[in-house]
């Protein structure tokens, strides 16, 4: 079966079998069937973090896409909403900000599905799923237990959960839901947010949540390219969080050195600008490339298979070694 429409990097690989789940009851039947004991199997949602380097010779696990969104509790200040796991993350975000339900806006536009943001901690300008995070609805799939765990116990922080390592591969996940506020309050102290506000002549004291998403959407278009035009996986690589130590160095070493402060002696490399400096930007190996708008983005330029998107990986990766002394970390999954 082929994988093709099921990962944005558009890589054209196939699995021995594609199994679609769109309940609990399904998921329970994953989770008891034998085959998963004997055959290797993959957990899939959008396939927006996915990079498929060979054909996949067992199961392929996915939630149903479908636009599936309740209400589950609501009181004068804020609501709790569960989201079918196949549901289109950026189509919760539209419906939030329509319904008056504020906190998601600046998550405008990621690719995926609900599902993988409780995994991935999914993040941007400033905002991060766990912010509004409750909990995670799954099936585990050694015993078919139906269980709900509390965004508390999944040890989120950047890009990371205990979904992706001591958690890997043990949950089906059926619902994820979000606790959001009825009172806008927006948070615009990422990057060039104001400065784009300001060009689109708004005042940031009259702002609405609509307003918001369009100019996080538009500030995401700008740099990062549609996979239905471009294959891609957005940012290809982790910023690395560094110490105080290697912090003071770099910054010896680079007096323009880009970096967010995390607090407690931790700073934020931003990969894609370490990519440019390496002079990335743009650039091509085989079918594969660098975006030119965004050096942390890897694109498919045009039939590029999985090895080719690895070999340019492991050159900028060597690039970033050689020049900063840091090692760069993939976040997509690369299989
Ligand atoms: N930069 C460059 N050149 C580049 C790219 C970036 O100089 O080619 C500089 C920028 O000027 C800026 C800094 O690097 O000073 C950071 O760039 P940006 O604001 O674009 O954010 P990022 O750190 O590259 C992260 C997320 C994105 C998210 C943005 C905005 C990760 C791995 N990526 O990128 O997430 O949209 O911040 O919050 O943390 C994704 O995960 O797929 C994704 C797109």
């Amino acid at each position: 079966i082929s994988l093709l429409s099921r990962n944005t990097f558009g890589i054209d690989q196939k699995c021995a079998e594609l199994w679609v789940y769109q309940n609990v009851a399904d998921a329970t039947q994953v989770a008891l069937d034998d085959k998963l004991r004997s055959m290797p199997y993959l957990l899939v949602g959008g396939g927006s973090n996915l990079l498929l380097t060979r054909d996949f010779p067992g199961i392929v696990i996915t939630p149903e896409k479908r636009f599936d969104v309740k209400v589950e509790r609501e009181s004068a200040d804020d609501v709790v909403i569960r989201c079918w796991a196949g549901t289109t993350f950026d189509d919760v975000v539209a419906y939030a900000v329509e319904q008056g339900w504020y906190g998601m806006e600046n998550l405008s536009l990621i690719p995926g599905e609900c599902g993988a943001s409780a995994v991935q901690n999914i993040g941007a300008y400033g905002a991060e799923a766990k912010d509004i995070l409750v909990d995670v609805e799954a099936v585990e799939l050694a015993t078919g237990k139906h269980v709900v765990i509390k965004a508390e116990d999944c040890n989120y922080s950047y890009r990371q959960s205990r979904f992706k390592h001591e958690w890997k591969d043990k949950y089906v996940i059926l619902t994820v839901s979000y606790r959001l506020s009825k009172t806008f309050t927006p948070d615009l102290d990422y990057g060039n947010i104001r400065a784009e506000l300001e060009r689109c002549g708004i005042d940031a004291a009259t702002l609405t949540a609509h307003q918001l998403r369009q100019v996080i959407v538009d500030i995401r278009r700008a740099k990062l390219p549609d996979p239905e035009v471009m294959g891609n996986a957005g940012s290809f690589f982790m910023n690395p969080v560094v110490d105080e130590a290697t912090f003071e160095r770099l910054k010896a070493e680079h007096s323009d050195l880009r970096y967010f402060e995390m607090g407690e002696g931790r700073y934020k490399i931003p990969a894609g600008w370490m990519i440019d400096q390496c002079g990335w930007k743009g650039k091509s190996l085989g079918r594969a490339g660098v975006h030119d708008k965004q050096a942390l983005v890897l694109v498919n330029r045009g039939g590029a298979k999985g090895e080719d998107v690895v070999a340019l990986m492991h050159a900028v990766q060597a690039s970033v070694r050689e020049r900063f002394g840091l090692e760069l970390h993939p976040e997509v999954n690369v299989i």
